[in-house]
């Protein structure tokens, strides 16, 4: 099968979370199990284009005209990238926006995008299936169901939409309609209106043929009120075409056996390399070495709402009083780029954190501490907690989206479990999930035996990029009987 990924961000090209990691796995694996598989991202700064495909696409974006370029890059693994080329739109210090927030024109950058891959696709490389991603390339189902309904190249073809977060929905005021230039009769309760504002998701969700998320939990999360932020009645309506398919791994990059990256490599047959990546990690984030004999917790985050870093801030005075030490690596907003600063001055013998991003030093956490912390508020899938199982790095998570479906408590009767979970989304909850990871780890027979449960898991992407072949074909089928009649 030919299928066209349409996304916003992808390695080795472009990451700014878990999304990137995704649209690098899943075209390998699809490629790997016999398919053609070709993702086009827009060229982001210092993505290097190899030959130029189409030098000016006309792109009417209300009452402007732009004309971004399609070019090739290099093959990876088999994988062939293409790039939507506007420099003024994409060649930018970041992907969505800065300190001072989202960019004010990322209704017409990813309008633009969108449309460009529809041109793609008639006039570059014509797919059997499309597959997109977030609201970024939600537009491209929307504009093939309505204005290019008739147009008999592309019609027919077959879209799956994948929501990777639906904290994020591509939300602009009205007055975005023209400026990406669609029609005043799209801006509807059954396209792209949703309470006063365009929601590109909405689109997507809406005209796409069939949805997935990527935990078999967070789809049925996002029915309820609670996980739907506003849209679960439109999801409700499509739940016979929702699937839930759990994100894989790329075990080629995230392996303790093999990873370049990290201090000594190791496997569960000795751990002693583990270690050595301990002592690493500590010397990396400054911390003495006299804490190799505490618990070391490691987080590496998007510092955003979603992870649960409010609780972490609740907590914070009990956690100290505990004998334990903590490395944390991530960006994001403000108050909790400030909340590990203040903890990392307070304790500085014991805490330490690194504002930015650092894949290094990712693997590095994932390798060098004891325990992954991650108390998240909701979770999609989540990939950081998977990549830990495979570290022997015991993930300390709460019980929702991939999180959930991931991790198995540690039950002590049976010594069967990969992790500590917790239900509640409250401090005290939290706390006592880590008093009982403590407590656990103080018994090094126990420790090992969570440990080696963890690295025995596999969450390689075969299966997952299976379950997807299955719908992509079941897509192809939806897509026969609407058409029926026409001439294609
Ligand atoms: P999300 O996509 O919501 O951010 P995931 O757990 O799915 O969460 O994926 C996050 C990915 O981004 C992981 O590969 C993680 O290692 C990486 N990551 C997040 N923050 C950083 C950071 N500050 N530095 C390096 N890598 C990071
Ligand atoms: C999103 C989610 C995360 C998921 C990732 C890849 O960023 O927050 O849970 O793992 O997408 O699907």
């Amino acid at each position: 099968m030919k299928i066209l990924f349409v996304a916003s961000e992808g390695l080795p090209y472009s990451k700014t979370g878990g999304l990137a990691d995704v649209i690098e796995g899943l075209p390998r694996a699809l490629q790997a199990a016999g398919h053609e598989v070709v993702v086009l991202l827009p060229r982001y700064h210092g993505n290097k284009i190899a030959s130029v495909l189409v030098s000016s696409v006309s792109v009417a974006l209300g009452d402007k005209m732009r004309f971004p370029a399609i070019g090739e890059g290099a093959p990876v693994k088999g994988v062939r990238y293409f790039f939507v080329d506007d420099p003024a739109y994409f060649d930018r210090a970041q992907l969505y926006g800065d300190k001072t927030g989202d960019y004010p024109d990322n209704a017409e950058r990813y309008a633009e995008f969108s449309r460009v891959a529809i041109e793609f696709m008639k006039r570059v490389w014509l797919p059997d299936v499309v597959h997109c991603h977030d609201w970024q390339s939600a537009l491209v189902p929307l504009l093939l169901r309505t204005q290019h309904a008739n147009d008999p190249v592309v019609r027919s073809l077959p879209v799956v939409l994948t929501v990777h977060n639906l904290g994020y929905q591509g939300l602009f005021p009205p007055a975005a309609m023209k400026s990406i230039g669609l029609p005043d009769t799209l801006y509807t309760m059954d396209a792209l209106e949703f309470y006063g504002k365009v929601n590109f998701l909405k689109g997507g969700l809406i005209f796409a043929d069939f949805l997935t998320t990527v935990s078999r939990r967070y789809a049925k999360e996002i029915q309820t009120p609670e996980f739907g932020c506003g849209l679960e009645g439109v999801i409700r309506n499509r739940a016979d075409r929702l699937v839930g398919i759990l994100n894989g791994v790329d075990y080629g990059v995230w392996s303790p056996e093999a990873d370049p990256l990290i201090a000594q490599n190791y496997s569960v047959h000795n751990l002693d390399g583990k270690k050595a990546c301990k002592k690493d990690l500590l010397a990396a984030f400054r911390l003495p070495e006299e804490n190799m004999d505490r618990p070391l917790i490691g987080i590496v985050s998007r510092f955003v709402d979603q992870k649960g870093f409010d609780l972490i801030a609740e907590i914070a005075g009990d956690l100290a009083k505990e004998n334990l030490a903590v490395v944390a690596l991530g960006a994001g907003q403000p108050e909790y780029e400030k909340l590990f600063k203040g903890l990392a001055d307070k304790y500085s013998a014991r805490v330490s954190v690194k504002i930015g991003y650092d894949n290094t030093l990712a693997h590095k956490i994932e390798a060098g501490a004891d325990m992954f912390l991650m108390p998240s508020r909701y979770e999609p899938c989540g990939l950081n907690q998977i990549y830990s199982l495979r570290y022997g790095t015991v993930p300390v998570v709460r019980a929702t989206g991939g999180l959930d479906d991931t991790i198995q408590n540690f039950a002590v009767k049976t010594q069967q479990g990969t992790g500590f979970k917790f239900d509640e989304y409250d401090g005290g909850a939290l706390l006592g999930c880590i008093r009982a990871a403590l407590k656990a780890y103080r018994d090094p027979k126990v420790w090992h035996t969570i440990q080696a449960n963890g690295m025995a898991k596999d969450f390689s992407w075969k299966a997952s990029a299976a379950a997807y072949v299955t719908l992509y074909e079941a897509a192809k089928r939806a897509r026969i009987p609407r058409v029926a009649g026409s001439s294609k």
